[in-house]
């Protein structure tokens, strides 16, 4: 049949998003590259993951980008963005995930980095703040277990009220918020569902209701959103997406119709994946995408943690990759 309209991309791009990621470096006079320059660190830990998942980590070379994340070290235990940034538990996490991947966690003084972590917990409600100055969260939560899990060290703080302050976010609706009484709001069911599930809490959790809340992101055209009446976008793949396979409910979604608007979000040109069709893609919506195509077992991709966003070959060499669970 003879049409006018664009063919929308229906095979998954590797080797483009391959050559996308590998390009990213190289953009240096680019006014993007330098408006993001605090968010460096964090951009080699989702180009390095993408590629990981494509089976082509070597395209970054090992010893530059652990050379990178050294740099990025404070004496103090933290990691800051990129050099010269202060150090904050959202870079940490990056760095400790990057340094695991290549297998290099050996590279860093680990008692430290479990010092900085745990000194950033508040006694008495048991939440994490980001850094020394910075509010409580959720996501600060998160990082804070899965950054000590990585690193062997969860003994190293009040496990308990950590669990007991990230249970007082859940809603009505079953999902989880920022901090108590906040919206629900999926990026945090993520970061509250990692955090109970390296805790082995998942029993706080209403499966059901909270699978329910998920489950209803998905909207006609396929793509998933973060809160009801907000527009689909690709990173939900994974934010939502992920939290459903931890509680063992991802056939809750449709799972073909999902893998249609990922891959329609894909650049046929420059490789990469955008928030949604025909915007410009980056690093951060490729990793989603690609982690969301492998949580559905497509595209030949290697395994996902869904709790820890790492290659699974990875979590399970270090030990801390949960069994799934049972539908
Ligand atoms: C949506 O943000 C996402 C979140 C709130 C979750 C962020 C999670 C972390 C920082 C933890 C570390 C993550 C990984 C993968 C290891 P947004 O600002 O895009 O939300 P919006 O769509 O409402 O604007
Ligand atoms: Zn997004």
């Amino acid at each position: 049949m003879a049409s006018s309209e664009p063919t929308p991309t229906t095979s998954f791009l590797r080797d483009l998003h391959i050559r996308f990621i590998e390009n990213l470096d190289k953009q240096k006079d680019s006014l993007e590259y330098w408006m993001s320059e605090h968010l460096r660190l964090n951009g080699v830990y989702w180009g390095l993951t993408a590629l990981a998942l494509m089976g082509r980590s070597e395209v970054l070379d090992r010893e530059d980008v652990i050379k990178y994340v050294l740099s990025c070290y404070h004496d103090v235990g933290g990691f800051g963005g990129h050099p010269g940034h202060d150090p904050h538990l959202l870079y940490t996490l990056s760095g400790i995930q990057i340094l695991a991947t290549y297998d290099a966690l050996d590279r860093i003084d680990r008692a430290q980095v479990a010092k900085f972590v745990s000194s950033l917990q508040k006694k008495d409600s048991g939440a994490f703040a980001g850094d020394e100055w910075g509010e409580v969260d959720t996501r600060f939560s998160y990082c804070a277990v899965a950054c000590l899990s990585l690193l062997g060290a969860l003994d190293q703080i009040d496990l308990d009220r950590a669990v007991a302050f990230v249970a007082q976010c859940r809603n009505f609706d079953g999902a989880y918020g920022s901090e108590p009484g906040a919206e629900s709001h999926a990026g945090q069911v993520f970061c509250c569902v990692g955090m109970l599930a390296i805790a082995n809490r998942l029993d706080l959790i209403d499966q059901d209701m909270l699978g329910t809340w998920l489950a209803d992101r998905q909207l006609k055209n396929g793509g998933l959103n973060g809160r009801p009446q907000k527009l689909e976008d690709v990173c939900y793949s994974w934010w939502v997406l992920s939290s459903l396979a931890t509680i063992g409910r991802v056939h809750w979604i449709d799972r073909e119709k999902l893998r249609g608007f990922i891959l329609s979000c894909q650049d046929p040109e420059t490789g990469g994946i955008a928030d949604r069709a025909g915007d410009v893609p980056d690093v951060f919506h490729t990793l989603f995408g690609i982690t969301g195509l492998s949580l559905l077992n497509y595209e030949n991709l290697d395994p996902v943690d869904p709790v820890y966003c790492m290659p699974l070959s990875v979590t399970r060499r270090l030990g801390v990759a949960r069994p799934p669970l049972s539908p």
